[in-house]
């Protein structure tokens, strides 16, 4: 620009910073140098706060759903798990979300596919019991654990005479965040399908990993840890634990949002002032940058789902060791 172009408002006339601010708003900027609140600052300042859900309380509200909610709406006949901090209504931590789902006997959910990475845990399951991934029948028993990555088709089929649950997580509240989302129903409603593959690469089976965990190495006195993978969501990593009874495992605040889901047993997490007593198919979210302990008062098996390959992946990654551990 030459020093004979003029600007479209006569910033030399204000007099002093009000009458800049002013004559700023009419360009649409905002000063830097008197901003309300930083836009850098020491550490992570973390909104989302620790909580816990009771499967207990899940269940028998899906059990009531199933009566009132219809047929049509079976994929959307779920449970999300909001973190309870004012304005949000769907992300359990800021990029990922976790909710109870149910299908009756002899129902189904309509196939679709989306951008964002699913996966599921199935808290009760039956062998005849599926979820279709891409025109392929996947058993769900109880203890699975199945993938649906960006834009594979999947929905859910039940010849069992008895109600089926499970818990979804999806990074959708990243995508949301982000922008790409994508939705779109099958054209069949429920994509067609024959054939059964208990196999899957898609299906990590419970009396698959159960053993292999038992076999782990420690990773802390009394916690054996297995990833589970491939394939590998790009976004989130899906890690069971088992912790023996009596087992204090304490762990370092780190950057990575993590969901827990109790397999098996009964314990504790002690996190921020506050304790949460957990049971089989209960949850328990820990927002990034809180430390915190879990204790197991008997043997457990827990689900670790996190966004640790996410921070990874940009160079986010970060670990306070000197804040416990
Ligand atoms: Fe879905």
């Amino acid at each position: 620009m030459s020093r004979t172009e003029h600007a479209e408002v006569d910033f030399d006339a204000a007099q002093d910073l009000p009458a800049l601010h002013e004559l700023l708003d009419t360009v649409q900027m905002k000063n830097g140098w008197a901003k309300p609140t930083p836009s850098l600052y020491p550490q992570p300042k973390q909104v989302f706060v620790p909580a816990h859900w009771r499967y207990r309380d899940a269940r028998a509200a899906l059990h009531a759903a199933g009566r009132l909610v219809g047929t049509e709406w079976a994929e959307r006949r779920n449970l999300i798990m909001a973190n309870p901090i004012p304005g949000n209504d769907y992300a359990t931590v800021r990029t990922l979300v976790g909710a109870y789902q149910m299908i009756k006997g002899h129902e189904s959910a309509r196939s679709h596919r989306h951008t964002p990475n699913a996966m599921r845990i199935v808290l009760e399951g039956s062998p005849d019991m599926y979820t279709i991934v891409d025109g392929v029948k996947i058993p769900m028993l109880a203890g699975d654990i199945l993938l649906t990555p960006n834009g594979c088709y999947h929905g859910h089929l039940s010849e069992s005479d008895q109600e089926g649950y499970w818990i979804d997580f999806l990074d959708a509240p990243l995508v949301q965040h982000l922008g790409p989302m994508f939705f779109e129903v099958h054209p069949d409603a429920l994509e067609k399908s024959e054939r059964v593959d208990a196999h899957s690469p898609m299906r990590f089976a419970y009396a698959d990993y159960r053993p292999r965990v038992a076999d782990a190495a420690e990773i802390a006195p009394g916690v054996r840890s297995l990833e589970l993978g491939p394939p590998k969501l790009v976004t989130f990593d899906r890690v069971v634990l088992q912790l023996a009874a009596g087992t204090q495992w304490q762990c370092a605040r780190s950057t990575a949002n993590r969901i827990f889901t109790v397999i098996e047993g009964e314990g504790v997490t002690h996190v921020d002032g506050r304790t949460f007593e957990w049971r089989t198919g209960d949850m328990f979210a820990l927002p990034s940058w809180y430390p915190y302990r879990v204790d197991a008062s008997r043997d457990a098996l827990l689900l670790r789902v996190s966004d640790e390959p996410l921070m990874r992946m940009l160079d986010w990654y970060r670990v306070d060791m000197s804040a416990g551990q």
